[in-house]
């Protein structure tokens, strides 16, 4: 999921110290070095190919085509897709805890519950967050600076001087025609510790979504979106002013039964948990785009499919001065995108290396596919990315052919054809790779290890 840039949303250093300054924690012991939440797939069975893909789609053809028209001023809105092949981690937030369960986005900053109003009785089937049974709550005053943080399509309307207790309100809209829209809030949110011990985090920001609408909030296990983008009002970037400025997690892969469990954990990293030893990482510089402070870019130098390198000029994986282009890392898109000229190379070249047959019909969205029932291990060319940093990233072909009917797979990329996109390596490629997000060095970590650590 990817939210849009705005150059509106500048923030002082000054106000990000005034609200997150203060410590917020308490705990019954020392706190830890890190915070460990269980990552799980949304649902056990693997989304169908086309739902991956019409997700995604329909997510980025609306963000880029927002970009062309908006471009350089654009509107704070996020663009999610809630389609199909997301991450969530539940979270205990007011007093007494309550449990939700969230989107893990690296694509976007804020993090936002689904909520009710309703004081009593309230309908068990209602999976939304209650700030009436929570006495923690505290939504944030419209004059308050943190209010400004947040998107608001009026920005005159927030505060309405005819008030005296006005609340901040926000309202993200989403390219699938979602929209979440109500109160920005602070909540205290509760962890397990692995010693078994509750921490608190007392002034946790977040969106309270009492409107919200779409695709994108209608589905029976999700309340809403954890931000682990990069800017100031992400979950990670708030938490991370207690454990440090770094997070790492591991997508299992969800096509194995049972499913696997996987951890996101908040501070520490892989290697600092003893989990990884930091020998196993391969690292790349995170690159920063002005324009897009939310995202992870990462730096594509080549492409190399079976050890020779494909002649793509540099320039097909820049970002420019406008700020379109790069590459980002987002675990809430699922297919991986690539800028068209790389995409139809790539293309080219696996369509020359695999011997096996093709389907007799063709798979909608997909350019090459494989009939593979013939072949029980079918060999696949090996597609590796050499990135900044003199590091190179090579998935397994799992994490680029996907299953889409029996005996089928198919090549699951995508070309971003837009002038004003950019390439998104999705979950799917990220499978089975532990990934340390480092902000304080600025760089992104990497590693085979680390996936079942329990
Ligand atoms: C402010 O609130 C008053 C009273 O609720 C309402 O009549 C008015 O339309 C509001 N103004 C704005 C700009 O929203
Ligand atoms: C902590 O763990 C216990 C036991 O697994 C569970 O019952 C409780 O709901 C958890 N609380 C939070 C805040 O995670
Ligand atoms: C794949 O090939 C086998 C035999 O080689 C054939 O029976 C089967 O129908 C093919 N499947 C598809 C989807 O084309």
């Amino acid at each position: 999921m990817a939210f849009i840039s705005s150059s509106h949303l500048s923030i002082s250093i000054f106000l990000i110290f005034f609200l997150f300054s203060i410590p917020h924690f308490s705990a019954e012991t020392p706190s830890p070095h890190y915070l460990k939440l269980p990552l799980l797939h949304k649902n056990p069975n693997p989304p169908t190919p086309s739902e991956a893909l019409s997700a995604d789609n329909r997510r980025l053809s609306t963000l880029f085509s927002a970009l062309r028209h908006h471009h350089p001023k654009l509107p704070v809105t996020s663009a999610a897709s809630f389609g199909s092949g997301q991450y969530l981690v539940s979270l205990h937030l007011g007093t007494p805890p309550q449990r939700v369960s969230l989107i893990a986005d690296t694509g976007s900053d804020l993090t936002w519950v689904s909520c009710s109003a309703c004081r009593r009785r309230c309908s068990p089937r209602a999976t939304s967050f209650f700030p009436r049974h929570s006495v923690s709550f505290q939504p944030y005053h419209c004059y308050d600076s943190a209010c400004g943080l947040v998107p608001h399509p009026k920005k005159a309307a927030r505060c309405n001087h005819t008030r005296l207790h006005s609340t901040c309100r926000y309202e993200y809209s989403y390219s699938d025609g979602s929209t979440t829209n109500g109160f920005f809030s602070r909540e205290t949110t509760t962890f397990n510790t692995s010693a078994a011990t509750l921490l608190k985090f007392q002034r946790f920001s977040f969106g309270c979504g009492f409107w919200n609408s779409g695709p994108s909030v209608s589905g029976p296990s999700i309340n809403g979106v954890l931000g682990l983008g990069r800017g100031p009002i992400s979950f990670s970037s708030q938490l991370g002013r207690e454990f440090g400025h770094k997070f790492s997690y591991c997508l299992m892969d969800y096509s194995l039964s049972p499913p696997p469990t996987s951890y996101l954990l908040i501070g520490g990293g892989g290697s600092a948990n003893g989990a990884v030893p930091k020998a196993k990482f391969s690292y790349t510089p995170l690159l920063k785009n002005p324009l897009s402070p939310t995202f992870y870019y990462i730096g594509i130098e080549s492409v190399i499919i079976n050890d020779v390198k494909l002649r793509i000029s540099p320039s097909v994986w820049a970002i420019d001065e406008f700020g379109n282009g790069g590459t980002v890392l987002d675990s809430g898109t699922t297919l991986t995108f690539l800028a068209e000229p790389a995409y139809r190379r790539i293309l080219a070249v696996f369509e020359r290396l695999v011997k096996l047959p093709r389907p007799a019909e063709p798979t909608v969205g997909f350019d090459l596919c494989l009939n593979v029932s013939g072949s029980a291990l079918p060999s696949l060319p090996q597609l590796s990315f050499q990135l900044g940093g003199d590091s190179v990233f090579s998935p397994p072909p799992r994490n680029y052919f996907i299953d889409t009917s029996d005996g089928v797979k198919c090549l699951a990329l995508q070309p971003v054809t837009s002038v004003a996109g950019f390439s998104v390596i999705g979950n799917l490629m990220q499978q089975g790779y532990t990934f340390e997000f480092d902000m304080d060095r600025s760089r992104l970590g990497f590693t085979r290890h680390g996936c079942t650590v329990p």
